[in-house]
């Protein structure tokens, strides 16, 4: 039974991850300083999973408290990094608490892998990377363009961190996981999608006005170079993508003689606008979304989706859930807050 250290691991996506680690037989250690999840979420891991991960609340960025995690739980053989702050705005108006927490939590992984006997390492990374790409669907190698935000910025010099440090210690290995745009929530409806405050994503956004609790939808934008005018992304389900990271810490133990840091696209390939999002809400859900159009949200890309050819050959992956199924699991989920809510 492999032991792996999850960092972020009561987070949305980290949360997901860590029920199919469990359900494929790992051990696993979360570490998480509750800065944007709670502990509830272990009670909603261990509901469905019939186990309750190992948790230490701790900050990344201290790396005394890092150090001791390996100390006290021997025989970590990878890490899933997932721990980052990750709102686009918020780190425009907070670049340095943004670059201090998402570079020097990385910087204290690498350092830490390089002295305990734990090699492998899974990156939380991410489309923003690609900017507005000039080919698509867009494939791992196309250029990484000048980043939009602070945010997208820290996943670019993490990459950058990660290339350096694995050329120069080539005991170390790491898979980057470039995630579309991860919705949804498991379909028990016992963990999912916490946003803080007003959401900035969209199917947060749908679903809570959905619920009413927001009055109305922005569709940022309608006149965009796209069949509707409105932004086209590749929405992916976090059971699919959380499903991946399974797949990469078996290829990076599995392979131990492969060298290296590998880029994996994880998306469906398919692009949708923000307008057919909104009706394959309303049709999975049988539930009326209000909405206006409103200019454009400024940083925003036109269109982007992935060529997950790569995950599909390479790591036996695929998304292959529809995307009313995953609007579905969003609302599903939107209704188990608002009972406990009440
Ligand atoms: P999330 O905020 O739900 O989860 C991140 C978790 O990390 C939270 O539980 C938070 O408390 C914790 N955390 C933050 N800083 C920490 C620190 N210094 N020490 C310990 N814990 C810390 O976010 P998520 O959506 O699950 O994202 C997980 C990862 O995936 C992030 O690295 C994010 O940048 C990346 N990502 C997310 C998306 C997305 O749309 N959700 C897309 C691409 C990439
Ligand atoms: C999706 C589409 C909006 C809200 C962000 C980060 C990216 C990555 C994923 C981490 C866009 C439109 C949204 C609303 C709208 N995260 N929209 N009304 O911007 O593609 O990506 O999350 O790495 O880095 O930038 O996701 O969900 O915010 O927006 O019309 O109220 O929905 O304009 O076209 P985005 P999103």
């Amino acid at each position: 039974m492999s032991k792996i250290l999850v960092t972020g691991g009561t987070g949305y996506i980290g949360s997901h991850t860590v029920v199919e680690l469990q359900n494929n037989g790992c051990e696993v250690i979360i570490v998480d300083n509750l800065s944007n999840s709670s502990m509830d979420v272990l009670e909603g891991i261990a509901s469905i999973t019939g186990k309750k991960p190992a948790f230490e609340k701790l900050d990344c960025c201290d790396r005394k408290a890092l150090a001791e995690v390996f100390k006290k739980y021997p025989g970590i053989e990878a890490i899933i990094h997932f721990a980052a702050y990750k709102a686009v705005g918020e780190s425009v108006e907070k670049p340095l608490m943004y670059y201090k927490n998402n570079l020097v939590s990385l910087l204290n992984i690498l350092e830490l892998m390089g002295e305990e006997n734990a090699r492998n390492l899974v990156f939380s990374s991410s489309c923003t990377v690609y900017g507005q790409p000039d080919v698509l669907p867009v494939t791992e190698d196309a250029p990484v363009k000048p980043a939009n935000s602070p945010y997208g910025n820290t996943k670019q010099i993490a990459e950058e961190i990660i290339r350096d440090t694995i050329h120069a210690d080539r005991r170390l290995k790491c898979i980057a996981l470039r995630y579309f745009n991860p919705v949804g929530a498991h379909p028990s409806a016992a963990i999912g999608e916490l946003p803080n405050g007003t959401p900035n994503n969209l199917i947060p956004f749908v679903t809570q006005t959905a619920i009413g609790i927001r009055e109305c939808l922005r569709v940022f934008g309608d006149d965009y170079n796209t069949p509707d005018g409105s932004a086209i992304r590749d929405y992916i389900w976090v059971v699919d993508l959380a499903k991946a990271h399974v797949l990469a810490v078996e290829r990076l133990l599995k392979n131990r003689n492969r060298q290296g840091v590998e880029f994996f696209n994880l998306g469906t390939g398919k692009g949708l606008s923000v307008l057919e999002i909104l009706d394959a809400f309303e049709k999975a859900t049988k539930v009326k979304v209000n909405r206006t159009i409103v200019a454009r949200r400024e940083g925003d890309v036109e269109k982007v989706w992935a060529e997950p050819a790569f995950a599909n050959k390479e790591l036996g992956w695929k998304a292959e859930t529809s995307t009313e199924d995953m609007l579905k699991t969003a609302w599903e989920w939107e209704k188990a807050l608002e009972a406990k809510r009440r």
